[in-house]
């Protein structure tokens, strides 16, 4: 499943609608910055280095359609606007307002994620051995970046060799992408995936089932904190309970150091109808009742093993490892 791609004639994108995952497999195709806004914000894009790809061919794209340079900066900045955590975002549209070659460019973010990827899986996959039990949290694979993923890379370049892993999928709420993307993609590529709520986590560790958490993450700051989809922390204050290996997944360009710690990342905040009404037939809570619906929440660096990017593994506790 090809998720971002730019049209035959390169005036569009065209995405997999991740929304109507795994039930539907549906092309969008995207012209306007208020589409690729939408695109972002509602999620039929998704995962931190899938964002920054998207938006590298949105410049592009919008650069056919707008007069100069500055109406090209207020369409970029309308897409950049769109969800505020994942750093890719905004890095992968600076990058390409920098650029003198906009087409060069959005395709050289492109391949340079799918290199960085495979390096990344290529380190994850020393961390483990062939049988090990994995737990993940979100989606952190192919969809969310652009091949092998990054939290889900070294699972499935070593399902590629012959390792058999047992790997645990959280399903995510609410936006269930562990049920919806990584259940999937685990499954098309024959890796063993067993599905758990999110509050499940700790009987599948205290069972001895776990070997190590892998996640990817959507910004890392100077100090290491790192921000990933809501639950995140809850499993790595579990871990550390444990004593099972946390690995944090990304490429470099996911690291923010204008961040000192967690304390400087904005975290989202989205819609309450996606905890009360959305992926349920009926609705399940009382109307009227209010809700917190952070995205994503920050680990702090001294829960983390390490974070392996595609430069090698960074050890922030090695007496864990
Ligand atoms: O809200 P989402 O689905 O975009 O959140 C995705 C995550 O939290 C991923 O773990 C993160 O972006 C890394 S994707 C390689």
């Amino acid at each position: 499943m090809t998720n971002i791609r730019l049209s035959a004639n390169e005036d569009s994108i065209i995405i997999l609608d991740q929304r109507k995952l795994p039930g539907k497999i549906e092309y969008l195709e995207l012209r306007t910055a208020e589409e690729m806004y939408d695109a972002i914000k509602l999620l039929k894009v998704r995962g931190a280095p899938a964002i920054g790809i998207f938006a590298a061919y949105a410049v592009y794209v919008l650069s056919k359609t707008t007069k100069n340079v500055s109406e090209l900066r207020a369409a970029a900045d309308c897409v950049k606007s769109a969800r505020p955590t994942a750093v890719n975002l905004a890095w992968a549209v600076e990058r390409m307002l920098k650029s003198s070659d906009l087409r060069a460019e959005c395709h050289a973010i492109h391949d340079e994620d799918v290199q960085m990827c495979k390096r990344i899986s290529e380190y994850g996959l020393d961390l483990i051995k062939d049988g090990d039990g994995i737990l993940t949290h979100c989606n952190a694979g192919p969809l969310a970046t652009s091949r092998y993923g990054t939290g889900l890379g070294p699972l499935i370049l070593g399902s590629e060799r012959g390792f058999k892993f047992k790997v645990y999928a959280d399903e995510t709420r609410p936006l269930l992408q562990g049920a919806r993307i990584t259940a999937l993609e685990l499954m098309n590529v024959g890796v063993d995936v067993t599905l758990i709520c999110d509050n499940m986590a700790n009987v599948v560790m205290s069972q001895g089932k776990i070997n190590a958490v892998f996640v990817g993450c959507d910004r890392v700051a100077a100090n290491r904190d790192v921000a990933n989809k809501v639950g995140t922390c809850t499993l790595a204050i579990l871990a550390k309970h444990y004593g099972i290996p946390f690995y944090v997944f990304c490429p470099s360009s996911t690291i923010d150091s204008s961040a000192k710690s967690g304390a400087d990342f904005v975290i989202e905040e989205r819609d309450s109808g996606e905890i009360t009404d959305l992926y349920f037939a009926e609705r399940v809570a009382p109307v009227g009742v209010k809700c917190f619906n952070p995205s994503f929440d920050v680990t702090p660096a001294s829960l983390i093993t390490a974070i392996v990017t595609e430069f090698g593994v960074e050890w922030l506790s090695p007496s864990r490892s």
